[in-house]
């Protein structure tokens, strides 16, 4: 018999963010996160090498840590579920390792599921059931994909996606041209803050035969390489670089177009509500303009709060539990570690 309020504990290791989350029902119970991110950081981007060992190492304190701190016993819980894709292959397989362990060692049904369709599903802890259809703009370091959903526990259509960077992406390789942090987009966030936008920065595929082609596509390799020469010329010139104007500018730039697209999105499929998460989703601007440009249009808008925007094991269970409650039949033991699943494929 399908429990009411399924018990499910998710695992996310897709990148570098070691996830363990356990929800109830739609009741966050708890979200344990270790992250290998600054290890990283010299290298200006993730390792995968590196993010499997340190998944690996953090794997079983950070599920001791998420049970103790939930007062949840392993003997408790109902199903797991873990990322099976897409993401970094090495790093995928040490969770869903894990995972099967669990399960097997437990004698509860294992669901893999899809890391996009978990950043989605992840809202429901937030601001409860999703609206059906709801279109969602995932934006992170590894993915930026406009995406029509009727029922995130079995059917998400791509609408669009971009075909070169990634948003965060952009945000990463742009802070290392100004001399920001890695991660970079939190930094360009802040500095955007103290800058005006004085330059005008190109909105890829927006225009044209371009958006005959792209409408609900994203580009950001033309803007990024804008930013490089632009400060380029600057540094070759001798003047000093204006970093804060810079960053609020090609700031500027990625909202408008992500805003823009799926706004449009939203009116061309007759979708009253838009959900935004991923890493990316944490940014001020991206989430003031997408509200304006929601009430212009009737739009509602949800986004989860920073923490459950970025990689983490509570999105894993809550698509988790929703697949339980809905009797979605369990992955079998060997469903494999897929570094390229389609976004189509909510479970394998
Ligand atoms: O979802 P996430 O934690 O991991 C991936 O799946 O990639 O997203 C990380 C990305 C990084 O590129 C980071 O620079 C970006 O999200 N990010 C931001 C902000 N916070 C994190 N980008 C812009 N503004 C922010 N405030
Ligand atoms: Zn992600």
């Amino acid at each position: 018999m399908t429990p009411d309020r399924p018990l499910v504990l998710g695992i996310e290791t897709s990148c570098d963010e070691t996830g363990v989350g356990i929800v109830r029902g739609e009741e966050l119970l708890i979200d344990a996160v270790a992250s290998s991110v600054d290890e990283h950081a010299r290298f200006g981007g993730v390792v995968p090498e590196v993010a499997s060992r340190a998944h690996v190492e953090a794997m079983i304190p950070t599920l001791e840590r998420a049970c103790t701190s939930a007062g949840v016993r392993l003997a408790d819980l109902d199903a797991i579920a873990v990322t099976s894709g897409p993401g970094l292959a090495g790093t995928l397989m040490v969770g869903v390792a894990a995972a099967k362990a669990l399960s097997l060692a437990l004698g509860i049904p294992l669901y893999g599921v899809n890391h996009l369709a978990a950043h989605i599903a992840v809202d429901i802890l937030e601001h409860g059931p999703l609206p059906e259809p709801v279109l969602a703009l995932l934006v992170s370091g590894g993915h930026s994909s406009l995406l029509l959903v009727p029922d995130v526990t079995s059917d998400v259509r791509p609408l669009g996606a971009t075909i070169d960077d990634a948003a965060g992406e952009a945000f990463d390789k742009v802070a290392r041209v100004l001399g920001l942090p890695f991660p970079g987009g939190p930094h360009i966030d802040r500095a955007a803050g103290d800058g005006e936008i004085t330059i005008d920065f190109p909105r890829g595929l927006t225009s044209g035969r371009d958006l005959e082609r792209h409408r609900f596509d994203f580009s950001f390799s033309g803007l990024k390489t804008a930013v490089a020469r632009w400060v380029e010329t600057e540094r070759a010139s001798g003047r000093t670089v204006p970093v804060a104007d810079v960053a609020a500018s090609f700031q500027e730039a990625v909202v408008d177009v992500l805003t823009r697209k799926a706004v449009a999105a939203a009116r061309e499929h007759g979708v009253t509500d838009l959900q935004i998460g991923g890493g990316v989703a944490a940014n001020s601007r991206l989430r003031a303009l997408a509200q304006e440009r929601c009430a212009a249009n009737g739009i509602r808008l949800r986004v989860p709060r920073p923490g459950l925007c970025t990689d983490n094991g509570a999105m894993v269970a809550a698509l988790g539990t929703q697949l339980v409650a809905r009797g979605a039949a369990p992955s079998a033991l060997d469903v494999p570690a897929d570094s390229s699943m389609p976004v189509t494929l909510v479970q394998s």
